[in-house]
């Protein structure tokens, strides 16, 4: 059993061979189920439309069994460890998809059973498993990842830290995180970014749109308010004024073949226009589709796969 619980613990190969899978799992469909006779536990202490449900479909048309617990239903909630519930739990799962309310630092507590595998389906500091759908979504569209330069704008949330490790894990894949000051990805990410890469990467972090190298090839944004949570400063919106996705910014960085994409959920009309979601352009929804077939590429890495 093998965790993934940060993308720092894949190797660029693997991160590679995983983004591969799940584009064949895109296309093909699945022949045969290889996590058949295996139990696989879903347990969201936070709201999700796409990753749990995505989990949970792709299980079972991989084979396994699906379990899944809502926030309180563990005795977590009543002053259970979390390693007492990773040792107990590894008795009963082969794999455990998490989404927390605490940090990849929590979540590798409860990964600690040999006999269990955690997925990160999000942390406070990292979405590794939605990193991993929209490289597929840009691998399947593009025929390649090498190469990209994609355009990561808004909060530097848990999905912009996960694309900037897997922008250090992904030879010629160049992203530009563009931020406003005060919401940028941390540094400690970027120190990890240039632990991983050796210092051999294309990951930016900007502040200022007129830094923008463009074209670009994909235009990325997220939620401002990443799961809902309102930001310290009442004032925040104001910080966040001319990093909305409109149509006229979209152009301004694009070339004939730039797409967009969108983690989902969306806030319409705050951080991306209708025009340019709906538009001929978005690969939102396809990415959306990705994050199912990134789910069985993971589950079948962490619980039957090879290196
Ligand atoms: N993108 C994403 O993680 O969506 P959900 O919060 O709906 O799972």
């Amino acid at each position: 059993m093998r965790n993934l619980i940060s993308l720092a613990d894949l190797k660029p190969e693997q991160l590679a061979r995983i983004v591969a899978r799940a584009v064949e799992f895109g296309t093909g469909g699945v022949d045969d189920k290889p996590l058949a006779g295996r139990q696989v536990g879903v347990y969201f202490r936070k709201s999700s439309t796409r990753t749990r449900t995505s989990f949970w479909s792709g299980a079972t048309r991989l084979g396994a069994d699906v379990i899944t617990f809502g926030p309180d239903e563990l005795q977590l909630t009543t002053g259970e460890t979390v390693e007492d519930t990773s040792r107990v739990l590894g008795q009963y799962l082969d794999a455990l998809v998490v989404r927390t309310n605490g940090d990849v630092a929590e979540m590798r507590r409860l990964g600690g059973s040999p006999d269990l595998a955690v997925v990160n389906a999000l942390s406070l500091d990292e979405h590794p498993t939605q990193a991993i759908a929209d490289l597929t979504t840009l691998a399947e569209h593009f025929g390649k990842l090498a190469g990209l330069h994609v355009l990561v704008v808004g909060e530097g949330n848990s999905s912009g830290a996960a694309l900037a490790l897997a922008g250090a894990l992904t030879p010629g894949l160049r992203i530009t995180l563009l931020s406003p000051e005060g919401y940028e990805v941390p540094k400690s990410t970027m120190d990890l970014v240039d632990e991983l890469s050796g210092g051999e990467h294309q990951v930016r972090r900007i502040t200022d749109p007129a830094e923008v190298d463009g074209p670009v090839d994909a235009v990325y944004t997220s939620r401002w308010q990443t799961m809902g949570v309102p930001k310290a400063d009442p004032h925040w919106l104001e910080a966040f004024e001319g990093f909305a996705i409109d149509r006229a910014f979209f152009e301004r960085y694009s070339g004939p073949d730039t797409v967009f994409l969108h983690d989902l959920p969306a806030v319409r009309g705050q951080e991306v226009a209708d025009e340019v979601l709906d538009g001929e352009r978005s690969l939102a929804w396809r990415q959306a589709h990705h994050k199912m077939t990134a789910a069985m590429a993971v589950l079948e890495w962490c619980v039957v796969g090879e290196n």
